[in-house]
């Protein structure tokens, strides 16, 4: 696939990105942040009973991250949905980002933080590919602006209310 079908598709995944969001009665959430570029991705997993299984309901996610972990967590929310722990937990960053297509090597850190995220979420146990960001209890932008400055890579402004 050529770097401009690649960024095609992560435009597309982009405009229109599927499961974003904090889930208020998720069973489980994962955060962590990437070591290479110091991006965060929070993801929610929330789960149901299926035939005698206990599998993936929905997932969900936030981040303060590049285009290319939107697009792949976008994409990964909808693959994960309907597998079982040991199912989801078997899938590589580039497993999740497959819809997407092969990454560039820039950006196969994108994708792992996305499974970093989901595998921190699915067994409270951090990756080791990507740092856990405690407290869990905070919000993203909470544990963000709680990162020292020279950590971040992206300057968060916030607007006031509207009155
Ligand atoms: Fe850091 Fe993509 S550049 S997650």
């Amino acid at each position: 696939m050529s770097d401009h079908d690649l960024q095609q598709k992560i435009h597309d995944a982009i405009a229109n990105p599927k499961n974003i969001g904090e889930m208020t009665d998720a069973d489980s959430v994962g955060t962590v942040g990437s070591p290479d570029c110091g991006d965060m991705l929070r993801m929610w997993v929330k789960f149901k009973d299926e035939d005698g299984r206990r599998v993936i309901d929905r997932a969900t996610f936030q981040t303060f991250g590049c285009e290319t972990a939107i697009a792949v967590a976008s994409v990964a929310t909808e693959l994960v949905a309907g597998k079982t722990v040991e199912e989801a937990l078997s899938m590589s960053g580039a497993d999740l980002s497959a819809p997407l297509g092969a990454l560039p090597p820039m950006k196969i850190h994108c994708a792992q933080l996305v499974e970093g995220a989901l595998r921190s979420a699915l067994t409270g146990v951090p990756s080791p590919m990507a740092a856990p960001l405690p407290p869990q209890t905070a919000t993203l932008i909470e544990s963000f602006t709680a990162r020292p400055e020279n950590e971040r890579t992206v300057k968060v402004v916030l607007k006031p209310k509207a009155s």
